[in-house]
This record gives C-alpha cells, structure tokens and sequence, in this order.
C-alpha cells in the first residue's frame, strides 16, 4: 500500500513537472516569437523565381531549427522583421505563420472587434491596419516592415507580380539589404496600373473618383495647398520600408494620418487608393516613383526581371 503511495506520488510529482516546463516554454512563446522547435515549412509550390534565394535568404531559420539555445537567436530573429496584415475575419492567413516562420507578423482583423488583433472600424481597407500598427509600435519597429495583403496566392493576388503571383516566393526573396538602404520600396515592380499617375489638378476635372479626390485629400493629409501636378507609384498598396524611414517622420505625423482615414467622408475604396497612391510619400519619395521595372526587380528580390511577366 504504502510503495505504490510513493509511486503515484512520484508519478504525480513528475507530470506535475512536465506540466510546469510546458507551462514556462510557452509562456515564452508570445504571439509573435514562435517555438524554436517548430519546423519551418518549406512553400507548397517551391518555384524558379525563388530557389537561388532561399538558400541565401534562410541562413536564420536553419540556426533557429538546429540551435536549441534560444538566448542566441532570440536577439537576431524575433524583432528584425515584421509583416503587417489587414484581413477579413474569414480570411484565411495560417500561411503566413506556417511558410515565412523567420518572420513576425501583426495582422490586424478589420471587421471584427472581438478579434485578438483588431481595428476600431472597418475603414479605409488596408490602410486603417497599417497605420495602427505604426502608431502602436512607433518606439519599437522591428528593421524592417512589410506592408502586405492577406493573400498568398491565385486570382486576388494577380497584382503580386512574380511567376505564381505568390506572396510568399515575393518575401522570401525580398533583399531586406536593399529596403534598409532605400528606406522604402513597392513590392511591385510592373508600373501598370499606378504608373503614369494620377492627375489631381486635371483641367477639366477627371471622372475618375479618386483623382478628383486626391487633391482635397493632400491638402488634409499634409497640411499643404502645394499639390503636385502628378503623383504614381505602382498599385496595390504592397510595400517594405525601414524602421529608420518611418522614423523620418513624428510619430504625430501617422497618428494624424491614422485620424483622416478614420474620419475622412470619403468611401472606403477611395480613402484606400488616396492612400495607395500615397505611402510612397509619406516614407519619403518624390510624388511620382515609378523605377525602372528590371531595376526595380533586381533590386527588390535580387532576381533579373521575368521577361513573360513585362512582355506586353
Ligand atoms: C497637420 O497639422 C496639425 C495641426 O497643426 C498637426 O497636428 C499634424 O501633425 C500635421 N500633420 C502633418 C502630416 O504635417
């Protein structure tokens, strides 16, 4: 009787333990760190745009796979690099955490307030998400930060302009070197559409909804009456910018532009390409950025231009 009291005690002793390890290690683990015992997938469609990066891009996962002392790589992995998201509550994002495991992520749900991470309204798309992160996370940025829709790939990613029209082939071959020395870059290198701009002072006025809008709102945005005659930057509000970029700006400056989104009357696919037609200004380029699509290319994804994607 009294043995097999020590050995159900003992036993009791040991789960309890195990328990408490399990407990501690993922207490460890917040939203954004992953487990360091969690192997990385590697991409369902592994493709020739992407595989003479990998090998050069992965260098960290594979120490994050191999080396079981997260003390070491704790300090380079977790806050180097970010995506930041806006997503529909029934989108499904699971590949960002499962395919680019050597990046951290926020993404923001927009329509549902009861959502771990959340907007206030959904207003504006995209945009409202990712100023609220840069108003949120102003004072600790990781180096680098990518602006990205919540698709991975197919017909809603058409404007992610690799072969597979993938996000993920896009971010694993992202020179984050490049972003850290130009401080900003469209994730799109194809100039249509974006490229030539927008013509806000157009006389007669345009029809198109969002040049009309575009000037009021650049006088709301930037406190100025000095409108340009033109502003463009290939579409589809996808992009990378350093932390030092952000940082050329007040933190009052994106808490402001956070306000006109949500205030502004404009409807919502307006105020959202007001702003797609924007983010290049606001981290620091001229009205007009539209590279040189090959430049472009090799110096975002380090990769030459795919001539089938730029034939017409
Ligand atoms: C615009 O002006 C307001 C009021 O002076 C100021 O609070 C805000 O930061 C300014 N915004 C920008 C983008 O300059």
């Amino acid at each position: 009787m009294r043995l097999s009291h020590r050995v159900a005690s003992a036993a009791l002793l040991i789960v309890l333990s195990i328990v408490l390890i399990k407990y501690h290690l993922d207490s460890l683990n917040n939203d954004s760190l992953r487990p360091f015992w969690r192997s990385s997938k590697k991409s369902k469609h592994p493709d020739i745009i992407t595989h003479v990066r990998t090998r050069i891009n992965f260098p960290k996962s594979s120490v994050l796979k191999t080396n079981p002392s997260r003390e070491k790589t704790e300090i380079i992995v977790p806050n180097d690099r970010i995506i930041v998201m806006a997503k529909l509550k029934d989108v499904d994002t699971n590949w960002v955490g499962a395919e680019l495991a050597e990046w951290k992520y926020k993404i923001y749900t927009v329509d549902d307030t009861l959502a771990p991470t959340h907007t206030p309204k959904n207003k504006g798309r995209e945009a409202l998400a990712y100023l609220q992160y840069i108003v949120d996370h102003y004072h600790d940025l990781p180096s680098t930060i990518v602006f990205l829709h919540p698709h991975r790939d197919g017909l809603d990613g058409w404007h992610t302009d690799n072969p597979a029209h993938n996000n993920v082939d896009s971010i694993r071959s992202l020179q984050t070197d490049y972003i850290q020395k130009a401080g900003f870059a469209n994730l799109r290198c194809k100039q249509a559409p974006g490229c030539p701009g927008l013509k806000p002072l157009r006389h007669p006025p345009s029809r198109k909804t969002v040049e009309n809008a575009f000037a009021n709102a650049w006088v709301e945005l930037f406190n100025t009456t000095n409108v340009p005659e033109e502003v463009g930057a290939p579409c589809c509000s996808q992009f990378a910018v350093s932390r030092d970029q952000v940082l050329q700006r007040p933190h009052s400056d994106y808490v402001w532009f956070y306000n006109w989104v949500l205030e502004t009357d404009l409807p919502d696919n307006v105020a959202a390409a007001v702003l797609e037609n924007t983010w290049h200004v606001i981290f620091g380029k001229d009205a007009v950025f539209c590279p040189d699509e090959a430049q472009c290319y090799e110096d975002v994804y380090g990769i030459p231009r795919p001539e089938s994607l730029f034939s017409t």
